[in-house]
């Protein structure tokens, strides 16, 4: 057993506390390499913000678990080389099973998400107890979900979007212990969020539900999955540079601002750090054909990352300065 304390990481209960009161809402990023990572550590460094490192089972396939470890552990120094020690939060994302809960927590994590939100309602209170009660042995904090996004990405697939039954929140939290809880209220995975024809906008945001939640559940931390706004002028440039992405449309930042002015207190960015690595590295493989070392296409792609974090950080969730 690893302990995350021993990695130098923190839980997310007092950062949500805070993030809730102060009305903001603490960015929770992927990665799944060291230049995301990177990207991700500076831009919160540079702007004094907590946040969340998140992992799928995806990234943990692909990145090696033991690497993981040690990359997260690494980025707790990290910060620190970079001038300023920020709370950090090594966080499972979308865990699917008990098993993976428990094995990521014996491995260093510090927050863990079961997303039981595709079973029927007591299958997905049973199973998320479960993950509860043992993750609380060792100050691990849950994050549960109710209700199901629309959007398709790797793993977490669903066609069509379940909203969030406020009348059944109340009941999730007292009888799964869960210490945050993931809505559906409009947002959506992946870069092709909703099948809007060019020039069309997507259906807004229901505050009319997380409202109702709010009123269910005062002060209790929620939490947004599907967040990314897929930025117009990233898109842009991944076509202009030879890429092919048509009809790609967000969660606008407005939104994501207001929601985070509530009890919304992690909101979940992914995809649009994935458009900028791309935008970036097409360009220079358009611009310098003969280039053929990594750093020189990492490397930008890196820096395109760090600048999309910094903008999320100070102008879409206000967590800057709250580290
Ligand atoms: O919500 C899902 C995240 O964007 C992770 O995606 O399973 O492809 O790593 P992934
Ligand atoms: P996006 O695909 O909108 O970035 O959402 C990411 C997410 O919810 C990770 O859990
Ligand atoms: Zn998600």
């Amino acid at each position: 057993m690893l302990h995350y304390k021993e990695l130098g990481l923190v839980n997310s209960r007092e950062l949500f506390r805070n993030a809730v009161k102060g009305g903001y809402a603490i960015p929770a990023f992927n990665f799944n390499n060291l230049e995301q990572l990177q990207a991700i550590i500076s831009a919160c460094v540079e702007t004094k913000s907590p946040v969340i490192l998140q992992v799928s089972k995806g990234a943990r396939k692909y990145a090696n678990q033991t690497l993981l470890q040690y990359l997260a552990k690494g980025a707790v120094e990290y910060a620190k080389e970079l001038g300023y020690a920020i709370p950090i939060v090594l966080h499972l994302d979308h865990g699917d099973t008990f098993e993976t809960c428990k094995s990521c927590i014996e491995t260093g994590f510090s927050s863990v998400m079961i997303d039981g939100s595709h079973f029927p309602y007591d299958e997905n209170v049973r199973l998320t107890k479960q993950v509860v009660e043992y993750a609380h042995q060792f100050d691990v904090t849950v994050e549960g979900e109710l209700g199901v996004l629309a959007g398709i990405e790797d793993e977490v697939s669903s066609e069509h979007t379940s909203y969030t039954r406020p009348e059944e929140v109340e009941d999730f939290v007292r009888k799964t212990g869960v210490d945050s809880l993931a809505i559906s209220i409009g947002t959506s995975h992946g870069a092709f969020k909703f099948k809007v024809k060019p020039g069309q906008l997507p259906p807004p945001l229901r505050f009319d539900i997380l409202e109702e939640c709010e009123k269910r559940i005062p002060g209790f931390p929620i939490v947004l999955h599907g967040a990314s706004s897929v930025p117009q002028e990233i898109v842009d440039e991944i076509n202009k540079y030879g890429g092919k992405m048509e009809n790609t449309v967000g969660i606008s930042e407005e939104q994501l601002r207001k929601a985070a002015k509530s009890a919304v207190c992690k909101i979940n960015i992914d995809s649009d750090g994935r458009l900028a690595m791309t935008a970036a590295i097409r360009k220079v493989f358009v611009e310098k054909p003969g280039e053929f070392d990594p750093r020189n296409y990492l490397g930008p792609a890196r820096d395109k990352l760090r600048e999309l974090y910094k903008h999320k950080v100070l102008n879409v969730l206000g967590s800057a300065n709250k580290a």
